[in-house]
């Protein structure tokens, strides 16, 4: 956790050491974590692995792998230096060494700043073109989706998705939903328009993308383009896309934009008072996930969580 001098990642850490979900690492100066969790009464945080990213054995050790990396970049070695001062990039260093499985940040940092280490150091998985980023969102209404959860993307990274970009995020996603929550998948791509009710190239490139998903993981249970309402409403979908496998049984929604995306999650968050969890960042080759800055601590928690069982899964 690369943000523990923050309030609400101390207080998270605390209830993570406390009931055992992970081992972990708080980068920060020390004094001031023990200062914060001083004030708070934070009763566990001695659990902790403490790193001072400024002075610490290892920095020089960190500094030469950044550098290894990127030298390609045109970085000089007192560029490096100065980088590993960074706990974003001290954490994906750390990472990258194995010396940890994964990280949680973005309480106190933009999530660009958060990415850009991530993608620059530990980079996609073989399998994976581009990181996309999902939210499990868990409704009060259970008629939608699977007993009311669906799984959103991208609605993290990637601000125009290609129709091949796009595909792969329908396939990492479907991946993601069924290793988090066990459902069995069913991928709607979404559209303002179904099966051909509009004619322009932002649908065109839905229908490119379904087919491409299609033609790279032909078992994936896929359809597009289709309307939010026709992806999630029985008679609606039966009635604008009749013999869709997906039409009114959707569960897992691919937006066309990381617009579309973005604003969809916080609207159903807010509005329909769903549980948003997320976003689980999906493609990189170990599991780094941002929070929003307006997250809680139960909310860090709980992509904490998240975050040691990919890494589980990834061993
Ligand atoms: N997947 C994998 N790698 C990528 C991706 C991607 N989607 N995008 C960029 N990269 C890699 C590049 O290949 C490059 O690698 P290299 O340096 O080894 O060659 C590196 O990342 C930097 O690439 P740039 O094109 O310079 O990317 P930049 O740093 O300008 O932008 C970023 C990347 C920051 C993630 C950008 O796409 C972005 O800002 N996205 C939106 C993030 C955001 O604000 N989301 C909304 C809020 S999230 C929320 O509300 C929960």
């Amino acid at each position: 956790m690369p943000e523990a001098i923050e309030e609400r990642t101390l207080r998270a850490a605390d209830i993570i050491l406390k009931e055992g979900l992970a081992r972990l690492i708080l980068l920060g100066n020390p004094s001031e974590i023990d200062r914060i969790s001083n004030q708070l009464k934070l009763q566990h945080i001695n659990k902790a692995n403490v790193i001072d990213p400024i002075y610490h054995d290892r920095k020089s050790f960190y500094a030469g792998l950044f550098y290894e990396l990127r030298k390609h970049k045109k970085i000089t070695q007192e560029e490096a230096i100065e980088m590993v001062e960074d706990p974003l990039y001290l954490a994906t260093l750390i990472i990258k060494n194995g010396d940890a499985d994964g990280e949680v940040a973005g309480a106190m940092n933009a999530t660009g700043d958060v990415l850009r280490p991530a993608f620059q150091i530990i980079k996609t998985t073989p399998e994976a073109k581009v990181v996309s980023g999902s939210f499990i969102m868990i409704l009060k209404d259970k008629t939608f989706g699977d007993d009311g959860i669906l799984f959103f993307a991208d609605c993290a990274v990637n601000p125009v998705p290609t129709a091949s970009e796009l595909a792969d995020i329908a396939i990492e996603t479907a991946k993601t939903a069924n290793a988090l929550t066990g459902i069995d998948p069913k991928v709607a791509m979404l559209s303002f328009s179904t099966k051909g009710s509009a004619q322009h190239p932002v649908c065109s490139k839905i229908i490119e993308a379904t087919r491409i998903a299609k033609d790279r993981e032909p078992g994936l249970s896929i359809d597009g383009e289709l309307q939010a309402d026709a992806a999630l409403v029985e008679k609606v979908g039966r009635s604008k896309a009749p013999g869709s496998p997906i039409a009114g049984k959707a569960n897992v929604l691919i937006f066309p934009s990381l617009e579309a995306g973005n604003i969809s999650y916080k609207l159903v968050q807010r509005l329909a008072g769903a549980d948003a969890i997320g976003p689980v960042l999906q493609g990189l080759a170990a599991p780094i996930n941002d929070l929003s800055r307006g997250c809680s601590v139960e909310d860090i928690v709980n992509l904490v969580a998240i975050t040691a069982n990919q890494a589980n899964d990834n061993k």
